[in-house]
Parts: structure tokens; sequence; C-alpha cells
């Protein structure tokens, strides 16, 4: 039972080869944090322009941590040496642990999983870093259920120390076990449990302020900057609401917050009507460079 308290795993991991699926926001971050903790890591795309634009991102960010002293020069080279490319999943056969992070939309993933059972070895574990699609979907998609399972990583994955366990209902303790070794012993994240329940912990405490943060400005009860700035300079948060918001990306709330609306028909849940409209004009945050705010 996930309400009760578990015993942290004091088990050595047997991770070696990690395969990440996607290199967008998260999968280069997950592949990174990866590669940096010493594991071979190979990230796949759907095509070879993606892929680039990927290890572009990789690299830079590498490149960021080397220039701000987080690593040296010698260990950012030793990082992109551990990093493979490719936009074939067949090339996974000899992966132990496969973390697929595609586009937050359940038949993709399913259809990547029910590849990734076919090509990868028995006793490899299929994980996704899903926010919201159920895990046992994922599972039941596959001929191993008890090897599939969710981890949650935050953006930016280099920099949060947290990391979400989803077990779905089929998943087992060795499963679990495994894959807390290595989160907490590999790539010296904090692990916490949580069930198989759209949002998990986090999300379902942070998507409805996001929302309500959303709505707040839609109904011009403050500006974007004085929501932002309440949030900053009034709770100490490191982001206001809206920042967090173009930081996740707008399409990725929403979804969010459309299958916590699907399972809970709480009213907190619902995306609010300018969300969905800033989600049809492509404005989805940063990552298209422009949301609640500008980039350039
Ligand atoms: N953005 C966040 O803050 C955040 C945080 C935690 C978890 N997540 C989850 O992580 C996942 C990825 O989110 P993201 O923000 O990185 O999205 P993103 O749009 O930045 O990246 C998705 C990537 O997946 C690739 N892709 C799509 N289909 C593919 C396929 N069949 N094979 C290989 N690659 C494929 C795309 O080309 C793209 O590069 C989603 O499930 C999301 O819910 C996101």
């Amino acid at each position: 039972m996930t309400s009760e308290r578990h015993e942290v795993t004091d088990l050595p991991s047997d991770i070696t080869r990690v395969g990440v699926v996607g290199c967008g926001q998260m999968g280069a971050g997950i592949a990174e944090v990866c590669a940096r903790s010493g594991l071979d890591v190979k990230v796949a795309e759907t095509t070879g322009e993606a892929l680039e634009i990927g290890r572009t991102r990789l690299q830079n960010s590498l490149s960021k941590a080397a220039a701000r002293g987080k690593i040296s020069e010698e260990e950012r080279d030793a990082t992109l040496a551990r990093l493979s490319f490719t936009t074939d999943l067949g090339e996974f056969a000899d992966r132990d642990l496969v973390i697929e992070a595609v586009v937050e939309n359940e038949q993709v993933k399913t259809e990547i999983f029910q590849v990734l059972d076919q090509v990868t070895r028995p006793g490899a574990i299929l994980a996704s870093n899903t926010s919201s699609i159920p895990l046992v979907k994922l599972a039941v998609a596959t001929s191993r259920p008890d090897q599939v399972i969710g981890i949650h990583f935050f953006n930016p994955a280099p920099v949060q120390k947290l990391v979400e366990l989803i077990p779905a209902l089929t998943t087992s303790e060795e499963t679990i076990k495994r894959a807390e070794a290595l989160v907490q012993n590999v790539l010296d994240k904090h692990a916490i449990r949580a069930q198989d329940r759209s949002g998990f912990v986090v999300n379902a405490l942070l998507v409805p302020y996001l929302l309500s943060a959303i709505r707040m400005f839609e109904s011009g009860i403050a500006s974007r900057e004085d929501i932002d700035n309440g949030m900053e300079f009034g709770c100490a948060h490191p982001m206001g609401p809206l920042k967090l918001s173009d930081l996740i990306g707008l399409d990725t709330v929403a979804s969010i917050a459309d299958s916590m609306y699907a399972e809970f028909k709480e009213p907190l849940y619902a995306a609010p009507p300018l969300l969905q409209r800033m989600v049809d004009a492509g404005r989805l945050g940063r990552k298209t460079g422009s949301g609640f705010y500008p980039y350039n």
C-alpha cells in the first residue's frame, strides 16, 4: 500500500544501460541525468532532424553546466561519450531500462510500449515519464505488466531533486525496488512513491494552483506580473505560477488538467478557456517562444 510509509531500499542498482525515448525537454534532461551518473545512455527520436535538435539541446545543457562550474570540462566530455542516438527502437535490445518521455498522448505511448516490449530482453524494465496517463494502461499493453512503472522526473530534470515512482496495479515489488535503487543510489534523486492516480502527488497539488492563477489572469483580477510577483515575493516561490506554466509547457499543463478532470470530475481541475485557446494558438510557453510571456 502506498499510504503506508516504506523503507528506502539500500539495494545496489543492477541497471547500467538505459534507453530514453523522446529527446524533448524531459527526455533530454533525463538522458543527461543518467549519463552524468555514469550510465550508458541511448536516446531515440522520431526523425534525424528531431534527433539533431535533441542532441543540440543536450550538448548545450552540458556546456552550460560546465560554464557554471557544476561539472568539469572532462566530465562534460565523458558524459557526451556515454550518450548515443538513434531513430530505431530496435537498437534498444541490450537496455536494462527504457524510460519513455514522448508527447503526452496515450495512443502514441501505448504503441511505443508495444514496440519496446518486442525489442527489449525479458527482465528489462519499461518506464514512462508520463504526468497523467494511467500506468496500468501502458503496463497491460505489454507482455510484462509486472515490469512497467512510472518514473516521473521534474523539469528541469538535471536540477530538480524529486522523482515520483508510480507502480501500476500490476507492477511487482521487485521492479519498484530496482527502479528505486537506481533513482536513489545512482541518479542521486529523492524518490517518493505515489499511487497510479491522475496527478500522482505533486501535480495533484500543483495543477489546481496553476489553473487558479490562469483563471485569475483571465478574469482580469491582476496582471501576469503581479500574479507571479505575488507568489514570488509573498510566498518565496522561486517562480510565479504563470512563468511556471510557460516553463512546463501549456499543452502539458492542459493535458494533465484534462486527465485529472476526467478522473475526478472536480471543477478545480477543469482547464480554463484561456489555457485551451493558447494551446490551440500554438502559444505553448518557452518551448514555442510565446506563452503568458514572450521568449526570444
Ligand atoms: N514538461 C514538463 O514539465 C514535464 C514534467 C514531467 C513529465 N513530463 C512528461 O514528459 C513527457 C514529455 O514531455 P516534454 O515536455 O519533454 O515534451 P516535448 O514536446 O518537449 O518532447 C516530446 C518529444 O517526444 C518526441 N517524440 C514524439 N513521438 C515520438 C516517438 N514515437 N518516438 C520517439 N520520440 C517521439 C518528439 O519529437 C519530442 O521531441 C510527457 O509525457 C509529459 O507529460 C513533462
